[in-house]
C-alpha cells in the first residue's frame, strides 16, 4: 500500500540512537536488575514485521511515552503510572472472552495470540485533552483474534474490560473510579484492519504503565479508546456503556472519533500539542480522524458526528 503514511521508514532509521540507549537504560531501571536486566532486554527484542499502516512522523521518545500517561488505576497524575506500576504483576496473564463467540473462554495470553504475526506499527495517538504522541507499537490485529474464536452473527459490539486489582493498584484502591475501566467498539470498528491489540512498544513487551500485557489501540479514535491491561473482551448485541459516558454522559459519547469541527464542551478540538516539543511546543492542527480518514470515514457514512460523538 503507497499512502502518505508509508515512506518505507523504519521507526529505527528516525529514532536518534540516544533514545536507544536510554529505553534500555530505562527498561533495566524498570526491571531493577541493571546490566543482566540490560542485556536480556537487548536479545528479548521482538520480531515483527513493519506495517504498511505506520505513518512516517518521527516517534516520541521512550521516556515521553513511558513517563507521561494516563492510567487511573494508578492515579490521576501523568507521572503516576510510571511511579506506581513497577510492581503490577503480568504472568501468568488470561483473557476471558465471552458472549457472542463459538469458542468462548479463558484464555492464557500465549494461546490467544499464538501463531499470529506481530506487526511494528507506527501510529499517531492522540488524547481526549488534545496531546498527542507517536508511538512504535507492536501488535496485532483485533480482528486476528476475533476470527480466532468466531463472531457469531447477532455480535454488534465488542465491550473491553482492564484489570482492577486493588493491591496492586492504588487508584483502584482509592476508588477513583467506578472499576473496573470499560470500553466499547461497534463490530466494524472492532474488525477494521487498523484496529490492533498491542503487546509491546519500541520493540520490547509492553511497559507495564503502558497497559502491560495487552492493550487496545484505536488509531482514529481518542486514547481514552484504548482499554489497559485486558482481561476480558465480550461480544454483545447491546451497546456497552464506557467508563468515560459514565462519568460524563454530556463530555463523552460512545464513538469518541477524533473530531477537530465538534469541540469538546470545555476546550477546542481543533489543534493539539504533540509531547515532547516542550512546554512553549508549537500546537499542531488537528486532522478529522487523527488522520486515518481513508480507511476509516467510511465506516461513518450517514451518521452525524455531531450527534454521535
Ligand atoms: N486504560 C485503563 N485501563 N485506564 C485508564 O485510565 N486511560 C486512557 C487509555 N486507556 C486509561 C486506559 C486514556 S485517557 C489515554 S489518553 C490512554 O490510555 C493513554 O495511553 P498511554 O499512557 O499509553 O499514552
Amino acid at each position: 500500500m503507497s499512502n502518505r503514511w508509508n515512506t518505507g521508514l523504519n521507526w529505527s532509521d528516525v529514532t536518534p540512537e540516544r533514545h536507544w540507549l536510554n529505553r534500555r537504560a530505562l527498561l533495566a531501571g524498570a526491571a531493577g536488575a541493571g546490566a543482566l536486566a540490560l542485556a536480556g532486554a537487548a536479545e528479548a527484542r521482538i520480531a515483527a514485521k513493519p506495517s504498511p499502516y505506520s505513518t512516517d512522523a518521527a516517534p516520541n521518545t521512550l521516556e515521553d511515552i513511558t513517563g507521561y500517561n494516563n492510567f487511573y488505576e494508578f492515579g490521576y497524575d501523568k507521572s503516576d503510572p510510571a511511579r506506581h506500576a513497577g510492581g503490577l504483576t503480568i504472568a501468568p496473564w488470561s483473557v476471558k472472552i465471552d458472549g457472542l463467540v463459538d469458542k468462548p473462554g479463558d484464555y492464557a495470553l500465549d494461546d490467544l495470540t499464538k501463531g499470529i504475526a506481530l506487526e511494528e506499527r507506527i501510529y499517531r495517538f492522540r488524547c481526549v485533552e488534545a496531546w498527542s504522541m507517536v508511538i512504535p507499537w507492536i501488535g496485532f490485529p483485533l480482528a486476528a483474534l476475533l476470527d480466532r474464536v468466531g463472531v457469531q452473527p447477532g455480535a454488534k459490539y465488542v465491550a473491553f474490560e482492564s484489570l482492577a486489582r486493588p493491591d496492586e493498584m492504588p487508584g483502584v484502591k482509592a476508588g477513583l473510579l467506578d472499576w473496573p475501566y470499560r470500553e466499547g467498539l461497534r463490530i466494524d470498528e472492532a474488525m477494521n484492519p487498523l484496529t490492533i491489540l498491542a503487546t509491546g512498544l519500541y520493540g520490547e513487551a509492553m511497559p507495564r504503565q503502558n497497559g502491560a500485557p495487552i492493550r487496545l489501540v484505536v488509531p482514529w479514535k481518542y486514547g481514552f479508546k484504548s482499554a489497559k491491561s485486558l482481561v476480558r473482551i465480550s461480544l454483545t448485541d447491546t451497546q456497552p456503556r464506557t467508563t468515560w459516558q459514565g462519568l460524563q454522559p454530556r463530555e463523552y459519547g460512545f464513538y469518541a472519533n477524533v473530531n477537530p469541527e465538534v469541540d469538546h464542551p470545555r476546550w477546542s478540538q481543533a489543534s493539539e500539542r504533540r509531547i515532547g516539543g516542550g512546554l512553549f511546543a508549537k500546537r499542531v492542527d488537528t486532522i478529522k480522524f487523527n488522520g486515518y480518514g481513508e480507511y476509516v470515514a467510511s465506516l461513518y457514512a450517514g451518521q452525524d458526528l455531531a450527534k454521535d460523538y
